[in-house]
């Protein structure tokens, strides 16, 4: 297993849609392990293939609470199937990091994917876990937090940006 750099805002490997995989090999395995490996080290509760360079339809999730037992999701070729509510939370993002915004989203979705074996999963929640399959997988369509806020918000977070560059706590 590897610990895989994440890629930040401004690489335009986050602005890419994904491609939908195809083969269930030995690869795709790595990548899932490096994966959740990379999004636990953070720490993070959520990492789509395009934060660490590939531009592949797969994500890594899990929201179990910290200490508590792991509950590690892998999901491949998701989609969101079903949505309800509305509702403002807030959001990181690792490809942010040190950076909070409030989001507007559905509060509950269903989503049905393929898991690391090819096989067919449904994923359905609200709270943490609905917010974060929404996030992930916006990730998938080349999407990010700062393309659902406000024009406002948008300033803010750039000005923020910049201040962490300034002080080196932006990363590469
Ligand atoms: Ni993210």
């Amino acid at each position: 297993m590897a610990l895989l750099p994440i890629r930040r805002y401004g690489d335009p490997v986050l602005r890419r849609k994904a491609r939908p995989v195809e083969q269930f090999d030995a690869d795709l395995q790595r990548l899932i392990q490096d994966m959740f490996q990379t999004m636990y080290a953070e720490p993070g509760v959520g990492l789509a293939a395009p934060q660490v360079g590939v531009s592949s339809r797969v994500v890594v999730i899990d929201v179990s609470p910290a200490g508590k037992k792991k509950e590690p999701m892998a999901l491949i070729n998701p989609r969101i199937v079903r949505t309800r509510g509305r509702l403002s939370g807030e959001e990181g993002c690792l490809s942010f990091p040190g950076i909070s915004v409030k989001i507007v989203r559905p509060e509950w979705v269903s989503v049905t994917a393929v898991n690391e074996k090819g096989l067919p999963v449904t994923v359905e929640g609200d709270g943490l876990l609905g917010r974060c399959l929404q996030h992930e997988l916006d990730h998938l369509d080349g999407k990010m937090m700062i393309d659902r806020i406000t024009l406002n918000q948008k300033v803010r977070v750039w000005w923020e940006i910049r201040q962490l560059k300034k002080r080196g706590l932006w990363g590469s």
